[in-house]
């Protein structure tokens, strides 16, 4: 039963259901999430088929338009996508350069999200179909390029240009590595590890930047502004800024013969394991099975990471510990994307934003979703605990 029929059924009925414990905010058709038998679905294609044969583009469209591309369609697609990776000079020189040489990246992606809407004010009209679809591929296009500019800014290298010969994933690894001319040449198996990654994280349905995404969007705020606060919420480290944090707690374990000491620490209420649980999957996250069979292909590569023993030992003394079986806390996506980031070369402080740039696919696609269902301003109501009316007291009678 709606919330809106309930009403009608009792009038002046409110449900209180603090964090949204209980519940569904929409009907969607993107997403499908079973959090108890571990099923993660775009569009009804399994997670484990998409991150096998498909590439990120692929499952942006998918996302986007709701079906599979045929070759032709694909094509158009990418054309549009790669139409649309340029950012505006003044938008790097002008706004970027201002900001603190060691801005963190993540800041700097949230505040350049909502900064791009001052360059398309055509999007303000959230009504039009067609403008919709013109501000949906950019947003994938461009924000790779801001994060990788945000990255160099932030190290003191030169902004590289996108190179539109490359894939979508090559021309951002381009952009954040590139030191020469002719052209940067990525390795192709870590281009593809970080396409599968891009997959995993396009979408899962109602988390928190998500929701943050709606309710602007339910505002008819333009989609650069609700997509900034979408990526806001996921740079909090309860949300996507997990995998940074997992990083630093491996780092600051240090060895596994510290790990039993870790865990009686968190048991003992002293911190969290990050990485570790999630509101709705109370089984292992398919993403993060996913993840770590990737991180075989990357370490082959990059030589092995050293944190990854004391995460393996972390994962095998928590699966076997009657404290997370009890709270079905499992491994989540973050446990071990960090590590195959930082192999990679990345700067902790860039993983978050690794994630913000494909989960762009699954924000616009909700914000599409919510537009053409003509839904209402996101509203909720609240149950006062507050004091009752009383009257104004002069200062000079207060004592
Ligand atoms: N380490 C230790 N204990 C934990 C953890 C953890 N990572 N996660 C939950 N618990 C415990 C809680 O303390 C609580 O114990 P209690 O019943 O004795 O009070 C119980 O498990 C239930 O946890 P809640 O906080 O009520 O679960 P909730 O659904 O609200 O939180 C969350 C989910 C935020 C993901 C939580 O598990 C957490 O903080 N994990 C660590 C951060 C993290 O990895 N976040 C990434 C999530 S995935 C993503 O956003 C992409």
């Amino acid at each position: 039963v709606s919330a809106d029929e309930l009403r009608k059924l009792i009038p002046g009925i409110w449900i209180s259901d603090p964090s949204f414990m209980t519940t569904a905010l929409a009907s969607s058709a993107i997403t499908y999430l079973d959090g108890e038998g571990g099923v993660l679905r775009y569009r009804g294609y399994p997670i484990e088929q998409l991150a096998e044969r498909s590439s990120y583009l692929e499952v942006a469209y998918l996302l986007v338009h709701g079906e599979l591309p045929d070759a032709a369609q694909l094509q158009t697609w990418t054309d549009e996508i790669r139409m649309h990776t340029y950012l505006h000079d003044n938008f790097r020189k002008r706004f970027l350069d201002g900001f603190h040489y060691d801005a963190h990246p993540m800041g700097m992606l949230v505040s350049g999200m909502a900064a791009l809407s001052t360059f398309y004010p055509e999007a303000k009209d959230v009504t039009d179909p067609a403008v919709r679809r013109r501000q949906i591929i950019r947003m994938i296009a461009k924000v790779p390029t801001l994060a990788a500019a945000c990255h160099r800014y932030s190290v003191g290298m030169p902004f590289v240009y996108p190179d539109n010969s490359l894939s979508f994933t090559e021309n951002f690894l381009s952009m954040m590595w590139k030191v020469a001319e002719p052209r940067y040449e990525p390795d192709p198996v870590l281009a593809r590890a970080l396409d599968v990654l891009f997959i995993l994280h396009a979408d899962h349905e109602q988390n928190c930047g998500t929701l943050a995404m709606r309710t602007v969007g339910s505002a008819h705020a333009d989609p650069y502004i609700a997509a900034s606060a979408a990526a806001a919420a996921l740079s909090g480290p309860l949300h996507g800024g997990a995998n940074e944090q997992v990083l630093r707690m491996l780092a600051s374990i240090g060895h596994v013969d510290n790990v039993p000491a870790f865990i009686a620490d968190v048991k003992a209420g002293k911190g969290k394991l990050m990485g570790f649980g999630h509101r709705v999957y109370k089984n292992y996250d398919p993403r993060a099975k996913i993840v770590k069979q990737t991180a075989d292909a990357v370490f082959e590569v990059t030589g092995r990471n050293p944190l990854l023993d004391i995460a393996l030992k972390l994962e095998e003394v928590a699966l076997s510990d009657e404290y997370f079986i009890s709270r079905k806390l499992y491994p989540n996506v973050d446990f071990y994307s960090g590590l195959i980031y930082q192999a990679m070369g990345f700067p902790t402080e860039m993983f978050t934003v690794l994630f913000a740039i494909p989960r762009v696919a699954g924000w616009v696609t909700h914000w599409q979703e919510l537009l053409e269902q003509d839904a209402k301003i996101y509203r909720p109501r609240q149950l006062y605990v507050g004091r009752e009316s009383r009257d104004y007291v002069p200062l000079e009678q207060r004592s």
